[in-house]
């Protein structure tokens, strides 16, 4: 089991707090748990504690032991009116309310106030509100009672439901008010009154919880450390010197396959990004609901746009190409002139000389032949390009084209053009480059992939991240839509508030894996939604009803059997038919996403487990364990994956530097015999987001600690990957792109320095600093490591101090050798963005001096060498 560590300073500070409690402390007192109003209701639960019930010590002050997890960030995740109790079975038990309107309210218990396990939201059949909620023990203690007040209109009154487990609840009944008895108390905190409950404790309970408070309070002060500060943190030190021994003797296999990539529709990572297409909205399918109705002109008709008199230009929906694909173009054309035009994602960018795929259904309802002029023109309407197609038949047919570019313009619009007068129908209208990444049809945009390729990433994850099981049941990613005939594929919502119009789909990320040598590791919600939703399940996470869940594990199923099934299975078929008859040879399969780890979660994923692992035993299944790095779903997320024995878990976190340089140690304490760890998720967040030499040797010196701990961390993706200038909706990511650039960051060049640069043998190696202080090793970071495909071995160093560091390495357990390596060094100021790495050739041998500039990582590459057996 994996636990958060104390640090040295932190056991001491518990240790000497605990011998003076001893001897002068009483052996109980109270303590007083009570929310605010502050922050919308969003501090969650606080202690205080008092010898006599009438001066009160907050502890903190605020500080906040549990905060509500309901709703969605933003407008939800309010605590208001906790109501504790401690249980007959010497469990605490809270409940609050979650906001005036839902018909539900928040459960969380813990063992001892400091750790909790995951919140529950009963799904009441219930029309009400739930107010003022009390936690009451049935006199025979068998059973629980939660009452509250409602004041919603048809629902006024007192109600309760009983509990045995708070899983599950008796109906909803309503009772008198004498039988609601609300003991909450007043008391005054820091001179201002609070409601809450009062509890006697043993003193032991409450030293407790302000000793955890002070190490939360410690560890935060390291974690927000900043290279800002290190002027004053390392006054006076003007270099360090380091002697670095590795014995080639003394190793452990490590995994080949630890740095690959995250792949989400986040950011415009997709349509408008790497999927190559250049029109927007080709199926007219954009809709209001895409933003929640918030978005006026977000519906079929956004970046469309009629030029000129004489037509008329609707939408509709009558006998579409395919019912997912329901609404097209439809032009009324009284005299020919007009001109549709489609600005593309904020322009199309073409360049001189390069061909487009140009392609579109149409239809002439009344039969009469239609030419179609279709032009690329610059923005003073100068034409750039040029075709003519003809759509003849009143049935939806395929027409296409190819547009020849004949110069560069970044922000060009297509513009199709009727010739005579007439009515017609247009949908799925398509401009695509040729020159796509590997020069795939339907394929990725060859400057972005290459990228990525360049990575040399050993796999791929994908559809997310939250996009893989949406805000709602509704929204949750079917692979299915995202297959076949792109006019058949179902666009929807996508979770960061736009379109995802399917069309890099999952055979595009399959063949993109396969081009890029990178194992496929597709992630399937769970059969639950986002732990954030607004909808599905009084509005939090929810799951599928069971009842649907056989026909859900059918569509997992058959996931893998179109991936890997021969092309005579009914799977296997479509994707030959989509023109793979191979095998994809899918080896991994992640099955939720940082889901909330709740009953109906581990009810739907043992189902899915079960299922995969009796049809598919050599299917590597991953679970989930949420979104941090500690907390509820980290702890019990742990405990189901162990019980289950599962083979992998997803890890995420997205912490400060400072977090990744104080916790290299993590992976260090994890068993080595229980599931392993995939980091699906992380990066380094500095306040205000920047991605730059400081975030970026952060997760260097963490990469090293995760080659160390090779032998559990499996795989690890920095995210997100992409990001579209504009149009983000995260920060920081990974590549930046417009429609014209790529933009890479400095982050990019560490990821692709690990990805070039790994291996399967890890060395350990011994590092002797001359200056001993903590803070001083913890900024120092080298790891050796082997790669036999290539018998290279590669030496990492990184250097987050402020001083050069001048390192004596010494390789023993090598014939006397001496060769040429390569050294790849990338350095900057802590706040340079700009930065990139610098290769140049040295001379190595059993023994090298090297500098490590300050704020720097060093590869040193030797080819070929030639180990003692
Ligand atoms: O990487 C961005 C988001 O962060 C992912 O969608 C989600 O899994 C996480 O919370």
């Amino acid at each position: 089991m994996k636990l958060l560590k104390l640090s040295g300073i932190a056991i001491l500070l518990t240790f000497c707090l605990g011998i003076r409690g001893k001897a002068s402390t009483p052996d109980s007192a109270y303590i007083f748990a009570y929310s605010t109003l502050k922050n919308g209701g969003r501090n969650g639960l606080h202690f205080a504690w008092s010898v006599d019930k009438i001066h009160w010590f907050a502890i903190g002050p605020e500080y906040s032991f549990l905060k509500s997890d309901y709703g969605t960030w933003g407008s939800q995740k309010r605590m208001f009116e906790p109501y504790l109790l401690k249980g007959h079975e010497g469990k605490w038990h809270c409940v609050w309310k979650i906001n005036d309107e839902d018909a539900t309210f928040s459960y969380a218990s813990s063992e001892d106030l400091i750790h909790w396990k995951p919140q529950v939201y009963p799904q009441l059949n219930y029309q009400g509100n739930c107010l003022m909620p009390l936690i009451s023990c049935n006199q025979d203690k068998k059973n629980y009672i939660v009452s509250w007040w409602s004041n919603k209109k048809g629902n006024e009154g007192y109600h309760e439901v009983t509990t045995s487990d708070f899983v599950h609840y008796s109906l909803v009944k309503n009772v008198s008010k004498e039988a609601f008895h609300n003991d909450r108390s007043s008391v005054v905190i820091n001179n201002i009154q609070v409601r809450g409950t009062i509890h006697r404790v043993p003193w032991i309970s409450v030293e407790k919880l302000i000793n955890h408070q002070k190490l939360v309070a410690y560890n935060q002060q390291l974690y927000h450390e900043t290279t800002d500060q290190d002027p004053l943190r390392f006054v006076g030190l003007e270099k360090v010197q380091a002697s670095i021994t590795v014995n080639l003797d003394d190793y452990k296999p490590i995994s080949d396959q630890l740095i690959g990539v995250f792949f989400e529709d986040i950011n415009y990572a997709a349509d408008g990004g790497i999927y190559a297409e250049l029109v927007q909205n080709r199926g007219f399918e954009y809709s209001p609901a895409d933003k929640m109705g918030q978005d006026p002109i977000w519906n079929s008709f956004y970046a469309w746009n009629l030029r000129g008199d004489h037509t008329v230009f609707t939408i509709d929906s009558v006998n579409p190409i395919h019912p997912n694909n329901s609404h097209y173009a439809l032009l009324k054309i009284e005299k020919q002139g007009a001109l549709l035009t489609n600005e593309g994602f904020n322009g199309i960018a073409i360049k001189a000389g390069e061909k487009y795929d140009f392609s579109m259904f149409g239809r002439v309802p009344n039969g009469e032949k239609m030419k179609v002029v279709v032009r690329l023109a610059d923005p003073d309407g100068k034409v750039a390009g040029q075709t003519a197609i003809n759509v003849r038949s009143s049935h939806w047919e395929k027409v296409s084209a190819v547009i020849h570019a004949e110069k560069n313009v970044p922000n060009a619009r297509l513009e199709l053009i009727p010739q005579s007068p007439g009515t017609i129908n247009l949908d799925m209208v398509s401009l695509f480059p040729q020159n796509t990444f590997n020069g795939r049809k339907n394929g990725l945009r060859a400057d972005l992939a290459q990228l990525i390729a360049d990575i040399n990433p050993k796999f791929v994850r994908f559809p997310g991240g939250c996009v893989a099981h949406g805000d709602g049941l509704e929204n949750i990613y079917r692979w299915k839509n995202s297959i076949g005939p792109l006019e058949a594929r179902k666009p929807q919502r996508n979770i960061w508030n736009y379109h995802q119009s399917m069309g890099l789909g999952f055979f595009e990320f399959f063949q993109f894996c396969e081009d890029i040598g990178a194992e496929p590791i597709p992630i399937v919600a769970a059969g639950v939604p986002c732990q954030n939703s607004s909808c599905g399940g009084a509005g939090q996470q929810g799951g599928i009803p069971l009842n649907e869940m056989d026909s859900y594990i059918q569509d997992i199923l058959d996931l893998i059997e179109w991936a890997n099934g021969d092309k005579k299975t009914e799977w296997g078929r479509k994707r030959a038919e989509a023109g793979h008859p191979k095998p994809f040879n899918l080896k991994y399969l992640g099955v939720g996403n940082e889901d909330l780890i709740s009953h109906v979660f581990e009810e739907r994923f043992r189902l899915i487990y079960k299922a995969v692992k009796e049809n598919y035993p050599d299917i590597v299944v991953i679970g989930t364990v949420g979104p941090f790095s500690e907390g509820s779903d980290y702890e019990r997320g742990w405990k189901f994956a162990n019980e289950l024995d599962l083979p992998m878990v997803d890890e995420h976190y997205y912490q400060p530097p400072g977090w990744f340089i104080h916790n290299q140690d993590y992976y260090d304490k994890y068993d080595r015999s229980g599931p392993k760890v995939y980091l699906g998720e992380y990066a380094a967040h500095l306040p205000g987001r920047p991605r730059n030499i400081e975030t970026a040797l952060a997760e260097a010196l963490y990469l090293t600690a995760l080659e160390r701990n090779g032998d559990v961390v499996r795989m690890a993706s920095y995210a997100p990957l992409l990001a579209k200038d504009g149009n983000t909706q995260w920060n920081p990511d990974l590549i930046y792109f417009n429609n014209t650039e790529v933009k890479p960051t400095v982050g990019y060049f560490v990821q692709k320095l690990f990805g070039q640069n790994a291996g399967d043998r890890y060395f350990y190696s011994d590092m002797k600093l001359s200056d001993h202080r903590e803070s001083v090793r913890k900024r120092v970071a080298v790891s050796v490591i082997h790669d036999s495909n290539s018998n290279d071995l590669m030496v990492k160093m990184v250097n987050l101090l402020p001083v050069k560091i001048e390192v004596k390495l010494k390789i023993n357990g090598w014939d006397d050798f001496s060769s040429k390596a390569i050294c790849t060094l990338l350095t900057g100021h802590p706040d340079d963005t700009k930065a990139r790495p610098v290769e140049k050739e040295i001379a190595v041998s059993n023994t090298l001096d090297h500098v490590l500039p300050a704020y720097s990582f060093t590869v040193i590459r030797i080819p070929d060498i030639k180990m003692k057996k």
